[in-house]
């Protein structure tokens, strides 16, 4: 029963909260207080999250651990957090990341406005993210990691945390074109036809138009990076042919991350082949299909980093 007037709880019409669910676990929208909004972060085991909405330190951010195992990263250095205790984001100057150790929960409070809006548009999104994590018949699991590899990549490359969000949704969505290609073309055992290949190729323009004709405006300013996330370093990539620097560095991380969770994941078409195989290839493109600080991050980063969900 609601007893103090100032807390609103936005309860749905089957009296739970409003709910996203993600790969590393769900966000359950509790309601606003004083102006600012709650939310319950419950983080499966090896899930993580960044704190990356507060771009200007304008805003109310903090998260406080419930219960279980969670560390903290900030430019390299982890550390544990106490049960109980509160991290505020407008403290830390580059993006902070909470991993999981165990299942986990977290209440995270932030000004109710401004997070409201995030929440439920993220939530009209589940739709689209359910669709794209299944379009050419691999897991759901395969967008979550390119967006968290790439996530993991940007903090290396020392990359602005306020660009964070949009390589957040550019890279999860880099296929979401992929939605208008022929599922025979998609899933095609053997090689694509001249024909084929075409038509697959249009996929990143595809994508983009979709991005940009989409309602919430966070994707309309990601839609570069699925146009780009094809093209390749030296000019030959498509649909524009854009060379080195000309290409986004957001698009390049998502051309390095992308390749190689293809390359290591059995698809319709293809074996796996093992990591030290993918890597090797990662270094053969260097400079040719792939961006070399990428490629020399990204590689550093397999080097040191757990397997994610
Ligand atoms: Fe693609």
């Amino acid at each position: 029963m609601e007893t103090n007037p100032n807390r609103t709880y936005r309860k749905s019409s089957d009296g739970q909260f409003p709910v996203i669910q993600m790969a590393s676990g769900q966000i359950a929208l509790l309601g606003r207080w004083n102006g600012l909004a709650e939310a319950l972060f419950s983080l499966n085991e090896n899930g993580s999250f960044c704190a990356q909405y507060n771009t200007d330190n304008t805003i109310v951010e903090t998260y406080t651990l419930l219960h279980g195992e969670v560390e903290i990263e900030h430019v390299g250095e982890r550390r544990k957090m106490g049960i109980g205790e509160t991290i505020d984001a407008s403290a830390f100057e580059k993006v902070v990341t909470f991993y999981a150790l165990s299942n986990a929960e977290i209440v995270m409070k932030m000004d109710a406005d401004f997070y409201e809006q995030l929440f439920f548009e993220t939530k009209t999104l589940q739709v689209e993210m359910d669709a794209v994590a299944q379009v050419d018949g691999y897991t759901y699991h395969h967008c979550e990691r390119i967006r968290q590899y790439a996530i993991e990549v940007w903090k290396r490359m020392d990359q602005p945390k306020d660009r964070l969000k949009l390589l957040r949704w550019g890279s999860y969505f880099h296929d979401i074109g992929k939605l208008a290609i022929p599922h025979e073309i998609l899933n095609k055992p053997g090689k694509l036809t001249l024909d084929e290949w075409e038509i697959m190729m249009t996929h990143s323009s595809i994508g983009a138009n979709i991005m940009r004709a989409h309602p919430v405006e966070w994707l309309k300013d990601a839609a570069f990076i699925v146009e780009q996330h094809h093209e390749k370093y030296d000019g030959t990539g498509y649909p524009y042919g854009l060379k080195g620097d000309e290409i986004s560095i957001e698009a390049a991380i998502v051309a390095v991350v992308d390749a190689y969770d293809a390359m290591t994941t059995e698809r319709a078409y293809k074996q796996a082949i093992s990591i030290e195989e993918a890597i090797s290839e990662l270094k053969k493109g260097k400079g040719t299909q792939f961006h070399p600080d990428v490629v020399d991050h990204f590689i550093e980063m397999l080097g040191v980093k757990v397997t994610y969900v």
